[in-house]
């Protein structure tokens, strides 16, 4: 059984096919690569295993269960974290607190408790700092927890907003365009930091468009073109794929 099964996605937005009869699988422990042309339908369907999008036809297993048409939040709490192409932080809160506010997403439920000041709510206020802390040394920010969001430089937004998303301790990481905008050394790091989070264990599925990055990261490769699904597998059959070099990558160094 894979980790998550995408079956027959269909997602049509006024008159326009976003996503066509789109189908794949993700195994735990992988690093999956989505990738393809500007509009090729790849946001769309992050937002549709995230649960900000519905399909319109097809389904999503994830652990062997249908997650289309689930809340954003139950999604979450199953174990799905992702970062949006556009960073979505708390501008106005230090890097510390960005971190927090991801685990409290995680212990809702305990929300109340923490209200009421019980000595169990304290304990959980440690161990919810403890382990902020820890992604944050771990994410290499501990010398920048103290800075509000909006100061970092945007490759630094980028290692928060994974940050963020690593405090829910999700299986399955969607990350869209992380590397979008970095210099090389940043890129290098980040590519770094991707395989460390995937030896702790979590999925990760990529969309990026840096083909370099891609192509040293990803054990399978999906190539969406115009919707479609036009081929899938290892980053040396994608690379030497005919239909692949014609619709996207043309003169790309690989
Ligand atoms: N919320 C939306 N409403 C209408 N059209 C959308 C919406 N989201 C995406 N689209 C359209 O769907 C197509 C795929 O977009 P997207 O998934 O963002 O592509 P990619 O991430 O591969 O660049 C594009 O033509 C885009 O304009
Ligand atoms: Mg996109």
């Amino acid at each position: 059984m894979a980790l998550l099964e995408i079956r027959n996605i269909t997602k049509i937005f006024g008159g326009l096919i976003a996503l066509r009869d789109v189908s794949f699988d993700v195994n735990s422990s992988e690093i999956v690569g989505l990738i393809g042309p500007n509009g090729a339908g790849k946001s769309t369907l992050f937002n549709i295993i995230s649960g900000f999008h519905h399909p319109d036809k097809g389904r999503i297993l994830y652990k062997d269960v249908q997650i289309n048409g689930l809340e954003i939040d139950r999604i979450a709490r199953m174990g799905i974290g992702r970062i949006f192409q556009e960073p979505t932080l708390f501008m106005q809160e230090t890097v510390f607190e960005n971190v927090i506010s991801g685990l409290h997403r995680h212990y809702q439920e305990a929300a109340w408790k923490a209200l009421l000041h019980t000595p169990g709510a304290n304990r959980e206020e440690n161990n919810k700092r403890d382990k902020a802390l820890g992604i944050l040394e771990f994410m290499e920010l501990s010398s920048l927890k103290d800075e509000l969001a909006a100061n970092l430089p945007h490759g630094w937004q980028r290692v928060l907003a994974i940050a963020i998303a690593l405090a829910s301790e999700p299986d399955l990481l969607l990350l869209d365009e992380p590397v979008t905008g970095m210099n090389p050394s940043e890129t290098a790091s980040m590519i770094e930091k991707i395989r460390q989070i995937r030896e702790r264990g979590v999925t990760v599925l990529i969309v990026e468009h840096d083909m370099r990055a891609v192509m040293s990261l990803c054990d399978r490769i999906i190539v969406l073109n115009l919707g479609v699904k036009l081929v899938e597998g290892t980053p040396d059959k994608i690379k030497n794929d005919e239909r692949v070099i014609e619709a996207y990558l043309g003169k790309q160094v690989l």
